[in-house]
């Protein structure tokens, strides 16, 4: 296990360079298994949770090779039906192969994610609708045992207790792809990594109308062909740098992000009084001397994003003032609470809000990375943070974020990758 040691307080400045989109890639990867043809897949980022699709690709019988950001995936005749417990528990995203192995197959074997440290984290849309296309569905021994003979179109809700599901849609919109007829999906999520699936469905012949709009609209086809894609930037890694500049006062370039993927973030940062310009591919982030509190809320694209929430909370932690920070899809995912308490972050839980006193300035101490996003927190928190910080369990990181340490070393922080005892 590794631990990054970070001695805050050091000026940022230059330009930090996006990779390409993990949760734009993960679906995408998984959109293979509906072809027989050759997929290229271009920009995906090197984290473990690729690797984790890329074996679940190659346990399926799937020929995957990776050359730096490109990868070659060649379906010719898989014949696998299962995703396995070992690796689906890794990696939730894993599940979106079901859709693809039911319509590609009729038949499909992938385990339950179970929950994670986020909070439970279900798959009842998943299964309602690939149900509502025809699938029979049977849970046994933690899978899911999926089989149809034929797929039909249908309409579907795709709507839950927490609005709608990204991945939920993915499985549905891939699995529509190869159904009989029309399915209309509503309350479909409208995310950026969502079109971008769809767009890559488009390129291999499926007939789709509506992505990025809550109601999508499948028209079923045969058979799908290859296809050659650039995955769209991460606007959570662009979102994370954004920040990095607002915590530290200091002036950075972003580039190769899409602004317009990052509307609410921007909106927020321009509230809490940084100045945030783009042109041509590249953004300027400039913090005004004095940041103020702000109050945020988490919502479906393109409201602000569940995972920025933890990232804005390290931010806000640091800026004088009662800012209040409310989660309205995952009530669970505060984490990342008690750990800033440890570098003396005021923050107080109540049900699904978080009310932060901001301070000027936090104390480096060890903290323990809990999942992803929080990660992120704890090293923008102790980038900024006077003394040095110790952030512990960062394969939490490692899972999506390409290189992050490297990146912000180029930028001028001060952080060490060292062997946890
Ligand atoms: N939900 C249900 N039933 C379902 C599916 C989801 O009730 O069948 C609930 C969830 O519990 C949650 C809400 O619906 O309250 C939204 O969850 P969603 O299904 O949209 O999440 P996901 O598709 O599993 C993706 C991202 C997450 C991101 C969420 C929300 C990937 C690989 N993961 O997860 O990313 O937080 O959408 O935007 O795309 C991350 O990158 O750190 C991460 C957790």
């Amino acid at each position: 296990m590794e631990k990054l040691i970070i001695r805050g307080g050091r000026t940022l400045k230059g330009t930090a360079t996006v990779s390409g989109s993990k949760n734009a890639s993960l679906p995408i990867l998984a959109a293979a298994l509906l072809t027989d043809e050759l997929c290229v897949l271009d920009g995906v980022p090197a984290l473990r949770d690729v690797t984790t699709m890329i074996r679940i690709l190659r346990n399926l019988g799937v020929k995957v090779t990776q050359e730096g950001s490109r990868v070659t995936v060649d379906p010719a005749g898989y014949a696998g039906i299962e995703a396995p417990y070992r690796l689906v528990s890794t990696m939730r995203a894993s599940f979106c192969v079901l859709g693809p192995l039911l319509a590609k197959k009729r038949q499909a074997k992938v385990s339950l994610p179970g929950g994670c440290v986020i909070g439970p984290r279900p798959v009842d849309l998943h299964l309602k609708g690939l149900k509502a296309l025809g699938a029979s569905l049977k849970i046994e021994g933690g899978y899911v045992l999926a089989s149809s003979r034929e797929l039909r179109g249908n309409t579907i809700y795709l709507g839950g207790a927490f609005g709608s599901s990204v991945l939920g849609t993915a499985n549905v919109l891939m699995a529509a792809c190869l159904s009989k007829g029309r399915t209309l999906i509503e309350n479909a999520a409208c995310e950026p990594e969502l079109v971008d699936l769809a767009n890559v469905l488009l390129k291999m012949g499926a007939k789709i109308q509506g992505h990025g709009t809550p109601v999508i609209s499948v028209e079923g086809v045969r058979r799908l062909n290859g296809f050659t894609h650039r995955v769209i930037p991460d606007r959570i890694e662009a979102g994370t740098f954004l920040i990095a500049a607002a915590v530290n006062g200091c002036e950075l370039r972003v580039n190769g992000a899409r602004p317009e993927h990052l509307g609410a973030v921007i909106d927020k940062l321009r509230e809490v009084g940084v100045e945030v310009s783009a042109k041509d591919g590249s953004m300027l982030i400039r913090p005004k001397r004095r940041l103020r509190p702000v109050d945020v809320t988490t919502l479906p694209y393109p409201g602000f994003p569940t995972d920025m929430q933890a990232q804005m909370m390290a931010l806000m932690s640091q800026t004088p003032g009662i800012s209040v920070i409310t989660e309205k899809i995952y009530p669970d995912r505060f984490m990342h609470v008690a750990e800033l308490g440890r570098m003396g972050a005021r923050i107080k839980l109540e049900g699904a809000t978080a009310i932060v006193q901001g301070l000027p300035r936090l104390m480096g101490a060890p903290v323990m990375a809990s999942d992803l996003r929080a990660s992120a927190a704890l090293v923008l928190a102790s980038l900024a943070a006077k003394g040095t910080s110790e952030v512990s369990r960062i394969y939490h990181l490692d899972r999506g974020y390409d290189r992050i340490d490297e990146k912000l070393t180029r930028l001028g922080a001060e952080i060490r990758r060292e062997k946890a005892e």
